[in-house]
């Protein structure tokens, strides 16, 4: 199976744990517009969607699923999104599409996070894929060194703003050992918006293709 069939594959898995009258929460990516189209399949059984991104919202609404304030619905029973990278303890990199903390946010507020991915995310140590860390744009040279002295590479992402108005540092040069130190490390530089480690709270569940990971 090619990436794409895997990435459609694990999105079709992850619809069969939606629950009818719920609110879904949706991350971004290419592997999420799979799930985007098959919500838009079965938009009559649910309320509407919490998006995780401008890019995200706009599928939703080209699918007649109502997009809903995160603010005006309580928990969501369920989020789903992709992810760059996935250890075999579910923790996560996320942020390649620099919607990382609004994704971090739908999460954080979600019952049950699904993780939907292809098998070329599977990694046993995280970092080799740069991690991404969102900085208010006047904190990015700030970051940047206080990241070097954490012994990372940081390197602007230039030219990209976030839906949040943030910059993106991907941090090159690290074997994240221990990922919930890390994440809690960058979120005490000041200037940090938030960072694509989803450690403290990991997926619960992984799809990779059509295989639910054990838990
Ligand atoms: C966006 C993300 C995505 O989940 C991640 O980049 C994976 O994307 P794709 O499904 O296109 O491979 O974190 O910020």
């Amino acid at each position: 199976m090619d990436r794409n069939e895997q990435k459609r594959q694990a999105a079709l898995r992850a619809l069969d744990f939606v629950e009818d009258g719920s609110v879904i929460g949706v991350g971004t990516g290419s592997t999420v517009a799979h799930f985007i189209d098959g919500l838009g399949k079965i938009r009559n059984r649910i309320e509407g969607a919490v998006s995780s991104s401008e890019q995200s919202t706009r599928q939703l609404e080209s699918l007649g699923i109502p997009v809903l304030d995160l603010n005006a619905v309580g928990e969501l029973s369920l989020y789903v999104d992709g992810a760059d990278e996935c250890d075999p303890h579910r923790r996560l990199i996320k942020g390649g599409g620099a919607a990382l903390t609004r994704e971090k946010i739908v999460a954080a507020a979600s019952r049950e996070f699904i993780c939907i991915i292809d098998d070329s995310k599977q990694v046993d140590i995280l970092g080799k894929f740069p991690l991404p860390v969102e900085v208010v744009p006047m904190a990015r040279s700030h970051v940047g060194r206080e990241i070097a002295r954490l012994g990372g590479q940081p390197v602007w992402r230039d030219g990209v703003v976030t839906d949040n108005d943030g910059w993106i540092l991907d941090v090159h040069g690290w074997s994240i050992i221990d990922p919930v130190d890390l994440e809690a490390k960058l979120n005490q530089i000041v200037g940090v918006i938030s960072n694509g480690l989803f450690a403290a709270r990991p997926a619960d569940r992984v799809i990779v293709g059509d295989r639910i990971l054990d838990q």
